[in-house]
């Protein structure tokens, strides 16, 4: 490994900006944005891969002749894709078709192998437990490393010491309420162990998706990556929110839309989850003061949440 790899790119991970977001909400409500698209990949799954890969590295799994394959619906990927360059190891990451194009290109463009999974798992109809079956069978097939990101402690590290500490740090005590969209749930559980393991009374919401089957979801049909999940994660299991909120794809949409029009933040798909989410606890008088992480930002994102013909074939109706 070159030395200045180590002092490049990814030492400019975290310290993301906390901007006041307050405009797009209702009433007057001080809403803060922990703003993850400004970390090198361009989301939060930069810290969960930096955790990961020196947890791994140290334990002597990832060296320049060692094969990864991993499982994501996209910015981890991006993530791990940078950390192999960086490492000199080989990436193999499994996709499926919700993710977007930008993302795939990005992945491809760091040199790593995209397998896409063409048909999700047939006895539960899940993308997600497809692209995990194709990660065992790759796992074996090519003597890979899987540092599988849905039950890896190490994201828990990366979001307690990085994402909630700066907040705390940024904001100058701790928020009334926190909001994070779930998918592995490693970055609100990081959130939660920081809050609880301090004794802050901040109230931390999970943002999960209508069809997700975390924290007793119902089984459904999602159509935005990132946020959600068609399977229960090891990690979800040690993951106990104050409260879960459930955002259709149609609020998320929605909600991301408005945000960049009235705060000039263009938010990924969860973000519009997150924005949604938010609204309506301030609307219901739950909290005056909130943090909402937004996990990516929308440029990803310009051909589906973003696009007038897109949103009226998947989601309906006039935006
Ligand atoms: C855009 C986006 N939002 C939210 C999440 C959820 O984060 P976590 O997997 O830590 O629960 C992810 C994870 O991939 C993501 O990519």
């Amino acid at each position: 490994m070159h030395a200045s790899h180590q002092s490049g790119l990814l030492a400019a991970i975290g310290t993301t900006p906390l901007v006041d977001l307050s405009p797009g909400f209702p009433g007057e409500a001080q809403v803060w944005g922990k703003l993850e698209s400004f970390n090198p990949g361009g989301s939060a799954k930069d810290r969960t891969a930096r955790a990961m890969v020196a947890d791994a590295t140290a334990k002597g799994l990832l060296h320049p002749s060692a094969v990864a394959v991993e499982s994501s619906s996209g910015n981890l990927g991006i993530a791990l894709a940078r950390e192999a360059v960086a490492g000199g190891w080989e990436f193999h990451c499994v996709v499926d078709p919700r993710t977007n194009q930008a993302t795939l290109s990005m992945i491809a463009a760091l040199g790593a192998v995209l397998h896409p999974v063409a048909e999700p798992d047939p006895e539960t109809g899940d993308w997600l437990t497809a692209r995990r079956n194709l990660v065992a069978e790759l796992k074996e097939t090519l003597g890979a490393v899987n540092l599988d990101q849905y039950s890896n402690r190490a994201a828990f590290d990366a979001h307690d010491q990085g994402t909630m500490r700066e907040i705390v740090q940024q904001l100058g005590h701790a928020p009334e309420l926190l909001a994070v969209a779930v998918s592995t749930t490693g970055t609100v559980g990081g959130c939660l162990r920081h809050v609880r393991n301090h004794g802050y009374d901040t109230k931390v919401v999970a943002v999960d998706a209508e069809g997700s089957v975390l924290f007793d979801g119902a089984r459904g049909e999602r159509i935005l990556p990132g946020y959600g999940a068609g399977v229960v994660t090891d990690l979800s299991q040690e993951v106990h929110p104050d409260r879960v909120m459930r955002v259709s794809a149609a609020e998320a949409v929605h909600a991301a839309r408005g945000m960049a029009r009235t705060t000039g933040f263009v938010p990924g798909a969860s973000g519009g989850a997150v924005a949604a989410a938010v609204a309506q606890l301030i609307e219901q008088g739950v909290a005056d003061e909130v943090v909402a992480v937004f996990h990516d930002d929308g440029r990803a994102y310009l051909d589906t949440v973003y696009n007038d013909s897109w949103v009226k074939e998947h989601i309906g109706g006039a935006e």
